[in-house]
């Protein structure tokens, strides 16, 4: 990866003798490569000779050479130059036994402003509006503050010097963003597909990126990597990161609803953040086994040795400037290879979940762009893990989705703030109640169409107020510190940052607001809907609340749990296939648990048998598989 000044020193002038080195020698001590194409970081030369693979800013300035991930990805120029050192790459190592995957570019990522990018923008949307410029005008409400555009050749890309008030610019320019990375990445892969067809393509993915809907991206790989680097120390938050990561993994796997690899993590410690902790004994192998539990197949690391110089030269590695292997870092590296070793029988295997989580890049741009209730943070995605961290704290598998998605095969289905509701989807969610599904949305559920146009005639949306049997009429949107009281099965919980107001019609009122000039109005309500039901949180709380919620939930809808009893901060989770069934079980409290088990187990690691009871350390970790 980012070898391609070494690959090409001069256009045309090639040299691989470097890589064809390391391909030999890691195919002679037994490994694979995963071998990444260059187009994160190119040469100089190219910079100087065709200045248009240089990216243009949002404020219109042409950066200057330097850095990574800073081209141009309409530049006809730089998508001919990457298809042809991929195809070089592609010829030359097409029989070498190390060759184990393609890892395209890496974390693509960023936007150009270029006038080729502007030009490539027009014809985008002249596609999507079929060439009717009043179309677009009506999508983008552009008669507010006289923003009409009366030829194509007006619009360009939102820049904090020009247009960065219309949303529906603005979606669509983050929607073009995505298509345009997806197409440069697909021209990426024309020839890898044509000269190597049966190796693997992958691009890595980052988190919960936001500038790629990554649903559009995972059309173009055969297998989805992610490079994972958590917080795990911060104090305080261990468990909040635990749950995130968790979430994120997940979401990766259900990308494909296939098994992941982790791509990217380190062994100790990153060099980037602000304060760069190392992973306590423990961590390591606890992490690692995280990713595994729930879906990926691999883990690799960011870095193997540390390079000499450059800024990641204290970037942690599995082998550090000491250049053997007595290290802790290094141990505990090898003692999880010894683990991995054991753990043929899981790859491949899935779990089979009955929660679908939504979590959708479209709605949080939406969300993020809009100016009202909290102005700078709405808290999406701490919202969608709040949603998310009753289930990873029961042992339930959660699958992550955008809002595209089948929901058919699950019981419940729960969409966090899903402002951005288009008519399809609409259409799809009714379907899933009328059917028999569960539902769970909550305030701002439905008031904006695919361009961010409210809907008329009351929220949420088109025949949502019919699913829900209420209608919302106002938001209240609370200050920090401000709260609010709700009562919920003769318990009372705090209502903070947002309260609506909502009027049941035939939805049956289950917990009221305490306080304020909406005090005795509903705050929880639940409809039946043809075979199904839906609930409707009108507030958000400080997660006392949607705990006690999905935990009655789970057991009304007797959602399966990978194992009956977890206390604070252990989880547990299942990946099965071939009558096999694996039982991952993490600590992640910096004190020893004693975990009931319902089962006789077999710990991989050990290959001692276990039943009753598992002890697990201080971010302990223990493999289980089902007897
Ligand atoms: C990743 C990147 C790697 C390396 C790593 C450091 O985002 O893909 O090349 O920079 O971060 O943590």
């Amino acid at each position: 990866i980012f070898s391609w000044a070494v690959l090409e020193p001069e256009e045309g002038k090639y040299d691989f003798s470097f890589l064809d080195q390391a391909m030999d020698n890691v195919y002679k001590n037994g490994g694979k490569v995963v071998l990444a194409t260059p187009s994160g970081a190119r040469p100089h030369w190219m910079s100087d000779k065709y200045p248009e693979v240089l990216r243009v800013l949002p404020d219109r300035r042409r950066a200057l050479f330097g850095a990574r991930h800073n081209h141009c990805f309409t530049s006809p120029v730089y998508r001919q130059k990457t298809a042809q050192i991929n195809r070089l790459l592609a010829e030359r190592y097409r029989n070498h036994p190390a060759l184990g995957a393609w890892h395209v570019s890496n974390e693509y990522g960023g936007e150009c402003h270029c006038p080729l990018c502007q030009e490539a923008f027009r014809t985008w949307l002249k596609n999507k509006y079929e060439g009717d410029l009043e179309r677009l005008n009506h999508a983008w409400w552009t008669d507010f503050w006289s923003h009409r555009y009366t030829s194509w050749e007006q619009i360009e890309s939102p820049s904090p010097i020009g247009e960065n008030g219309v949303h529906g610019l603005t979606l669509d320019w983050k929607r073009f963003v995505t298509d345009q990375t997806a197409d440069f990445m697909h021209n990426e892969t024309i020839p890898l597909r044509e000269i190597t067809p049966d190796v693997l393509v992958t691009t890595n993915f980052m988190a919960f990126y936001p500038g790629l809907n990554y649903w559009k991206l995972r059309e173009e790989t055969d297998v989805i990597s992610w490079d994972n680097y958590p917080d795990w120390h911060k104090p305080g938050e261990q468990i909040h990161v635990a749950v995130r990561t968790a979430l994120l993994h997940d979401m990766n796997r259900s990308f494909l609803q296939k098994p992941f690899m982790l791509m990217e993590s380190t062994p100790s410690h990153v060099n980037w953040k602000e304060y760069n902790k190392l992973k306590r004994p423990g961590m390591h192998k606890l992490s690692s086994i995280q990713a595994i539990a729930h879906g990926s197949d691999t883990v690799q690391y960011f870095q193997w040795r540390k390079s000499r110089g450059g800024s990641e030269k204290m970037h942690g590695a599995v082998v550090d400037h000491c250049g053997h292997e007595h290290t802790r870092v290094f141990r505990e590296v090898a003692e999880l290879g010894e683990l991995l070793q054991k753990m043929d029988g899981v790859v491949g295997t899935m779990p089979h979940n009955k929660v679908a989580l939504l979590y959708d890049w479209e709605n949080r741009w939406a969300l993020e762009d809009l100016r009202g209730l909290q102005k700078n943070d709405k808290k999406y995605e701490e919202t969608v893990q709040q949603h998310y961290k009753p289930f990873w704290q029961r042992g339930i598998g959660v699958d992550v989705l955008d809002f595209h998605q089948d929901l058919s095969p699950y019981s419940l289905v729960i969409a966090p703030m899903m402002y951005l509701m288009e008519k399809d989807n609409i259409e799809r969610l009714k379907q899933y109640v009328a059917n028999g599904g569960t539902l769970v949305c909550t305030y701002v559920t439905g008031e904006a169409d695919e361009n961010d146009l409210c809907w008329l005639g009351g929220f949420p949306a088109g025949g949502l107020k019919e699913v829900f049997g209420l209608w919302a009429e106002e938001i209240d949107t609370l200050y920090p510190g401000e709260t609010n009281q709700v009562t919920w099965q003769e318990k009372d919980y705090t209502a903070q940052d947002y309260c609506e107001v909502i009027h049941p019609d035939s939805a049956q009122t289950l917990a009221v607001y305490g306080k304020d000039f909406y005090a005795g109005s509903p705050a929880l309500c639940v409809n039946q809907f043809g075979k199904g039901q839906a609930y409707y949180i009108a507030f958000r709380d400080d997660g006392a609340f949607v705990d006690d919620f999905y935990g009655k939930l789970a057991d009304d809808l007797e959602l399966p749990r990978a194992l009956p009893h977890l206390s604070e901060g252990v989880t547990a989770h299942l990946r099965e296939g071939d009558g096999e069934r694996y039982v991952f079980v993490e600590n992640y409290n910096a004190q020893p648990v004693c975990v009931p088990l319902d089962k006789v187990y077999q710990n991989v690691e050990t290959g001692q048998m276990v039943s009753k009871e598992l002890l697990l350390e201080s971010f302990g970790v223990a493999v289980l598989k089902e007897q």
